[in-house]
């Protein structure tokens, strides 16, 4: 009997990403980083690893017991794949909290893990642009974080109208339903057919869910503020985000469009994580925004950028041409910062054309005799197809310009 041939399908949840696709991740990610740094945030980096206590008790019960990837190493450790940076963050900072200078402004794009049921939306693998703030109790802290979300929103193309920002505080949630049980199932609200909700609610709290609430002083400030600077947003009195380490403002964009009704991405305050690893707080603002869910966004309004690969030039040997000279014609290119693919193929000259073309490669440069001892090459610009005949210089300066 055969081998059986293995699948050539990736991990449940997880993707692969053809060239195509890395393009289009690394235009979203590369958006999301200018923004940021145009804010003032520096790059960090760490380990998918983590020790599994990390996420133990201070984060979500539902993400730390079912959501994550964790297993036992050769040497007996529990180790878990990040489900969230937060908490990677708050070890960090705390880590070198009496040599940082506050407040730090700090970035990082990784990749994280959640065992969930892949749907529209939701994978097991995603990246996620965390942007926190540290060392700022005021709502200035609140505001900044907030517009950093709405600007990259609108770095995306995206219109007012076409995201809405949800906003409500932690402690107004504790204040009105005190019962901590009553805000998790109030967390779960829109998962839930409104009978079940109900039948729960009362379970839990003799008063029946009571939403006539009005937004505490902080939402009405952060609010006004950010209506001044152009930034509308909307208080959700049912919004309460999933973490149990967020402590006052919290937020969360929402897609507007009903075919992509969802939210997009969220964060707000947690000023009492670092107290996992000391005794004192450093208050904290910062958000998530995954990579999945913008994607949809953009994609359903068209705000995808269309293919283009960083290969500019492909290199056309002609006829029977000394593949050195070629070669040498690549490197002098190189040399002036082009991209350059020569063609390895022994296809006719108007088959290799065809393959820069299909792979979407915009400049086709022929090399032949001629243009070897004339230094002047013949050139295709493949989207317009015009021709023209330029020198290695040249062809430096128009590629650049397309
Ligand atoms: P989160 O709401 O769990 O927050 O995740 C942030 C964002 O990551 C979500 O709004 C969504 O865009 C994306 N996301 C989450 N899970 C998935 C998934 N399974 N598939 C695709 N995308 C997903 C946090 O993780 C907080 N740690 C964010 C934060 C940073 N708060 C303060 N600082």
């Amino acid at each position: 009997m055969k081998p059986k041939k293995l699948s050539t399908e990736s991990y449940k949840g997880v993707r692969d990403f053809y060239p195509q696709d890395q393009f289009l991740q690394n235009y979203i990610l590369g958006v999301m980083k200018k923004v940021v740094e145009r804010f003032g945030y520096v790059e960090y980096s760490a380990s998918i690893l983590e020790s599994a206590e990390l996420y133990r008790g201070k984060t979500s019960e539902e993400i730390v017991n079912e959501q994550t990837y964790t297993f036992t190493d050769r040497g007996e450790r529990e180790v878990t794949l990040r489900p969230e940076m937060t908490p990677t963050i708050a070890r960090m900072i705390a880590g070198k909290r009496h040599e940082l200078p506050f407040p730090l402004r700090w970035f990082s794009i990784p990749n994280v893990f959640r065992y969930e049921r892949p749907q529209r939306g939701r994978l097991r693998e995603h990246w996620q642009l965390n942007a926190d703030l540290f060392g700022v109790t005021g709502i200035e802290a609140d505001v900044e974080i907030i517009s950093l979300a709405a600007a990259i929103m609108r770095e995306f193309g995206a219109n007012e109208d076409d995201f809405e920002i949800r906003i409500n505080d932690r402690e107004t949630l504790r204040e009105k339903f005190k019962d901590k049980e009553l805000i998790k199932l109030l967390d779960r609200k829109d998962k839930m057919e409104e009978k079940d909700f109900i039948e729960a609610w009362k379970k839990i709290s003799d008063k029946m869910p009571d939403w006539t609430i009005e937004p505490g002083k902080k939402v009405s400030d952060v609010s006004e503020i950010l209506e001044k600077r152009g930034v509308k947003t909307v208080f959700a009195p049912t919004l309460v985000r999933g973490f149990d380490y967020y402590t006052g403002i919290i937020f969360e964009v929402f897609d507007k469009n009903p075919k992509n009704n969802r939210s997009l991405f969220g964060g707000g305050r947690y000023d009492n994580l670092l107290e996992l690893f000391d005794e004192s707080p450093i208050p904290a603002v910062g958000f998530g925004m995954g990579d999945v869910t913008i994607r949809d966004f953009l994609e359903l309004r068209g705000l995808l950028p269309t293919y283009r690969p960083s290969t500019q030039v492909y290199l056309v040997p002609v006829a029977e041409v000394d593949m050195n000279a070629v070669l040498e014609v690549a490197s002098e290119l190189r040399k002036r910062g082009v991209n350059v693919a020569v063609d390895l193929t022994d296809k006719k000259v108007g088959d290799k054309i065809k393959l820069a073309d299909k792979n979407s490669i915009p400049f086709a440069v022929f090399v032949g005799e001629a243009e070897i001892s004339s230094g002047i090459y013949k050139c295709k610009d493949l989207k317009t197809h015009s021709e023209q005949s330029l020198s290695i210089e040249e062809i430096a300066k128009s590629v650049k310009n397309l």
